[in-house]
């Protein structure tokens, strides 16, 4: 989602500042722009990719500090005007926002009433004018941003430039920002991924704090005019943009990598000769595992459909009522929340506003949440503050696929721990312990030889639909599917619980549809084959994903894939990758952007 980047000291900004958006791109966004300060501040936009606005920045935008940001749109459409920077009408303040000013209709139409002439139909626009209007009262700029947000309503992450001072004011309200502390220079952004080639000394902003940045340091302090507590902190260099190797796509590569990564993930959290997890980061002894009342966890999108899965290995390991919830949803319902409970926030950004608004909504209840997070460091972590670490490394494709499967881990882990301090028996758990041990090797093997994809790509490509079914673990695995074909090649796509067809989906079917079938040899597969019949006898044209050497369910299909056969509780570890390999050669034989899909963020940071 929308990506900013900001830059004080001696060196020359203008590069700087689009080698950070180069950093951000990965988040998803329509246009961008960049503001300069030499004597007066000089801007460019333009729609479109960085590499757009590089090509139209004019040859002397020099200067030493700037502020630069990659739009995705909320208010106002894809427009060179609604792009930011955005400008007080004499050009002596310059904004960058991410968030959604909520009352910006209101303040819109006051400065209208003001005699002000807005130039743009976006939220962010009224932050630069109220801005410039506490200036033109005399406020010092860290005080004019404070009357501005005081006079606002909504989330931030906003920088502000000002043409007679050599400053940038950054001001952070449930949108990420983090500021770099470099040797006789600053940084701030709204990712610290874009900081590490410059700095690994960051602070990261909380709700309600301001910062202003000089050459010479940072001054942080409150919105309410209080001294703020935020503090220097290192964060892990190696955690940079990845490179793309000789991959086509970053979505392919980090597919690929899901070996490694599970491995990451896996290695030193389990007991064998216990069969037992270990996530130290929970801090939670066997004694309060026991008294968990039941378990409740969030989160959007994919880690939704690790969530699913999840919540099936907790309550088939530890026998405790376990839910899954829509994070958007959450909050808004009113939940119920119980001191007894344990809350999960499953996130691969941990940066997501809505799984981050949940697990306020939680705390602010009393509840007791836990992330589940990718990013170390990221909001929802700290918001958190205990919980796992899923040790994916940085994840560039909007289409999540690695993150899944470590989410998937991690609950897993957490299922055995949690269950063995309740009712799973040693040699259950001991069961579970192997086969996940077992996964990477697994997957692994199946990457390098993943059976009929090409030929299910031509049978779904030109589709008008796709569906997709699975029972038990696989109905979560084929909601994943369906996601990942939709987001990346954009056909519509419909998931379903296999059984849950017959009430519906199937009066879709005719001659040709492709159908997906997820159907590992589990407890559920006879059911499962029987709904393939079903789907069959309408004319359906079968893609199934079912275990190496199960012929009997192969022969049912039009296009058989196997992969290698595991405990059914970790089954999608292992079904989900051809649904992942499936959608990306569609989008690829589509000529779909496809590590950047249209109108998707990798990181969505407004509700
Ligand atoms: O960073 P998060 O895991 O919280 O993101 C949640 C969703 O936005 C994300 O999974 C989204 O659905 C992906 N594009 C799916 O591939």
């Amino acid at each position: 989602m929308c990506g900013i980047f900001g830059y004080i000291g001696n060196q020359q900004a203008t590069n700087l500042l689009i080698n950070g958006l180069r950093r951000l791109e990965y988040r998803g966004y329509d246009s961008s722009g960049i503001a300069i300060l030499n004597s007066k501040i000089s801007h460019t936009k333009c729609i479109g990719r960085v590499a757009n606005l590089e090509s139209v920045l004019p040859e002397n935008m020099d200067g030493n500090c700037g502020i630069a940001h990659t739009r995705w749109a909320t208010h106002g459409g894809v427009t060179k005007e609604n792009a930011h920077p955005h400008l007080s009408e004499d050009g002596t303040v310059a904004i960058i926002h991410n968030g959604i000013i909520e009352n910006s209709r209101a303040l819109r139409n006051w400065l209208i009433a003001e005699g002000v002439t807005l130039q743009s139909e976006t939220d962010s626009e009224v932050l630069a004018h109220l801005i410039h209007r506490a200036r033109c009262d005399g406020l010092s700029p860290l005080d004019s941003v404070r009357r501005a947000l005081r006079q606002t309503r909504g989330t931030w992450g906003l920088c502000a430039l000002f043409e007679d001072e050599q400053m940038i004011v950054c001001a952070r309200n449930g949108s990420p920002l983090v500021i770099g502390v470099g040797d006789g220079e600053s940084f701030v952004a709204s990712d610290p991924h874009a900081l590490t080639p410059h700095t690994q000394r960051v602070i990261f902003l909380e709700d309600g704090d301001l910062a202003v940045l000089t050459a010479g340091g940072v001054q942080t302090s409150r919105l309410d005019g209080d001294s703020s507590d935020a503090t220097v902190t290192t964060i892990d260099q190696s955690w940079g943009v990845a490179d793309i190797g000789d991959f086509p796509h970053f979505m392919l590569k980090e597919i690929h990598e899901q070996p490694e990564s599970l491995r990451q993930c896996i290695s030193g959290r389990t007991v064998l000769s216990e069969g037992n997890g270990k996530l130290g980061g929970l801090d939670l002894s066997a004694k309060k595992l026991l008294e968990i009342s039941h378990i409740r966890l969030i989160g959007c999108g994919t880690a939704l459909h690790a969530c699913q899965v999840g919540r099936l290995a907790i309550e088939h390991m530890a026998r405790v009522p376990t839910q899954s919830h829509v994070a958007s949803e959450f909050r808004y319902n009113n939940p119920v929340i119980s001191p007894a409970a344990l809350y999960l926030a499953v996130s691969q950004s941990g940066e997501t506003a809505d799984t981050l608004s949940a697990v306020k909504e939680i705390q602010l209840k009393g509840g007791t949440v836990m992330g589940v997070i990718n990013v170390v460091g990221s909001s929802i972590a700290r918001q958190c503050g205990r919980g796992v670490y899923i040790h994916s490394g940085p994840e560039q494709a909007v289409a999540s696929t690695k993150a899944f499967s470590n989410m998937v881990a991690s609950l897993t882990i957490f299922s055995l721990q949690i269950g063995r301090a309740r009712s799973l028996s040693k040699r259950d758990g001991k069961q579970v312990v192997k086969a996940l041990n077992a996964i990477p090797n697994q997957v692994e093997k199946y990457l390098e030889d993943s059976g009929p994809i090409m030929e299910a790509v031509q049978a779904v490509k030109d589709a008008p639909h796709v569906l997709f079914l699975g029972r038990g673990a696989s109905a979560p695995v084929a909601r994943e599917g369906a996601l990942k074909l939709m987001e990346v090649a954009y056909i519509p796509c419909l998931a379903y619980p296999a059984g849950e067809m017959k009430h519906g989906p199937i009066a879709l079917l005719e001659e040709g549809s492709p159908v997906v079938v997820i159907c590992p040899n589990d407890k559920f597969r006879a059911k499962t084959l029987s709904n393939v019949q079903e789907c069959k006898a309408r004319g359906a044209k079968i893609i199934l994903i079912h275990d190496e050497g199960d012929d009997e369910a192969a022969i049912e299909a039009d296009i058989a894939i196997a992969v290698p056969a595991t405990h059914s509780v970790i089954s999608p570890l292992l079904t989900v990758v051809p649904l992942q390999l499936l959608a990306y050669h569609v989008a690829v034989e589509l000529g779909r952007d496809v590590d950047k899909p249209r109108n998707l963020a990798k990181s969505v940071t407004v509700e």
